[in-house]
């Protein structure tokens, strides 16, 4: 299969009210003439990114405000964003992470982590799959994961292991449909300058990764580059793939133990 090619064609994102996802679907439309199903919990923000979309790009918006901890939210997204119109591609970025001991995370904070990051992705993944395979049309599903998930990571424990089951699963998932009329990649960044990166501490005045975060706009262009050029799994930047080559070849030990000294001087005060 060639490239793709989204113009004209309609893209479903999840998490698209902030950071990556917002960007992406802002590439999307100014570069590559893509019409943008977009979905998160705010409205508002959804609503504000649809008109800004419209008038600047001339291209066609809908939105699905849906929670994914929700398992009948996700059905619906996967009825709504199939009905009415033909998906090509599907981009599940919706994400949430946890910054602390990895002990103090309440319940409901693991499950819900577990359900966006994990079981919504996952469920969302397999069903747009089946959909493109019957379509035929060429397009695609990519996975937002991160270099989190590639080795342990001390104080975001949970966030980092449901990033591990994203990597593996979009890469197994990818070999076996290979030659099956879909294509399945996985995007793995590191550090981006999001409202997740603010709750993860990495830009906390102490940290020393804050100088490696990337604009989240230029972290877009890169992914969408890669999706679109059909990669089964990649790491955006110099900086994060040689972090992501390290990460692969030393003892995870050792990796926990450097990210562990990282991020230790940038957990939140205990009151
Ligand atoms: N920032 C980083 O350093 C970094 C690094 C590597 C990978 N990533 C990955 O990149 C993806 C995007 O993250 P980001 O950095 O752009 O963070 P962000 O600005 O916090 O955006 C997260 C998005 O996920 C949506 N979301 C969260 N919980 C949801 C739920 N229960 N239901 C529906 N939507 C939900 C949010 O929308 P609502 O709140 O409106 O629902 C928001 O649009 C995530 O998968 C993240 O793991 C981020």
């Amino acid at each position: 299969m060639g490239a793709m090619d989204f113009r004209g064609r309609h893209v479903l994102i999840t998490g698209a009210s902030s950071g990556l996802g917002l960007e992406m679907a802002r590439e999307l439309a100014r570069a590559h003439g893509a019409h943008l199903v977009l979905v998160a919990r705010r409205r508002e923000r959804l609503e504000e990114l649809q008109g800004e979309l419209e008038r600047s790009y001339g291209v066609q918006v809908t939105r699905i405000v849906a929670d994914m901890t929700r398992a009948e939210d996700v059905d619906r997204v996967i009825d709504e964003a199939t009905r009415g119109q033909e998906l090509y591609a599907a981009i599940l970025n919706a994400g949430v992470t946890f910054f602390g001991h990895a002990l103090e995370i309440p319940d409901s904070e693991l499950r819900a982590l577990v359900e966006t990051n994990l079981m919504s992705t996952t469920r969302l993944a397999n069903a747009f799959a089946r959909y493109l395979m019957e379509r035929q049309n060429g397009g695609g599903i990519m996975l937002v994961s991160s270099v989190a998930g590639i080795s342990p990571l001390p104080y975001q424990a949970a966030y980092a292991a449901t990033k591990a089951f994203l990597n593996s699963y979009g890469q197994a998932l990818a070999e076996e449909l290979r030659g099956r009329g879909v294509t399945i990649s996985t995007f793995a960044p590191g550090g981006i300058d999001t409202e997740m990166a603010q709750k993860s501490g990495i830009t906390s005045s102490s940290s020393s990764l804050k100088a490696f975060l990337m604009p989240a706009d230029r972290c877009a262009r890169l992914a969408i580059e890669g999706f679109r050029a059909r990669k089964t799994f990649f790491v955006p930047g110099p900086f994060y793939r040689l972090t992501a080559l390290i990460s692969r070849v030393a003892p995870p030990g050792l990796v926990a133990w450097q990210a562990g000294n990282i991020y230790r001087g940038s957990l939140p005060k205990r009151g």
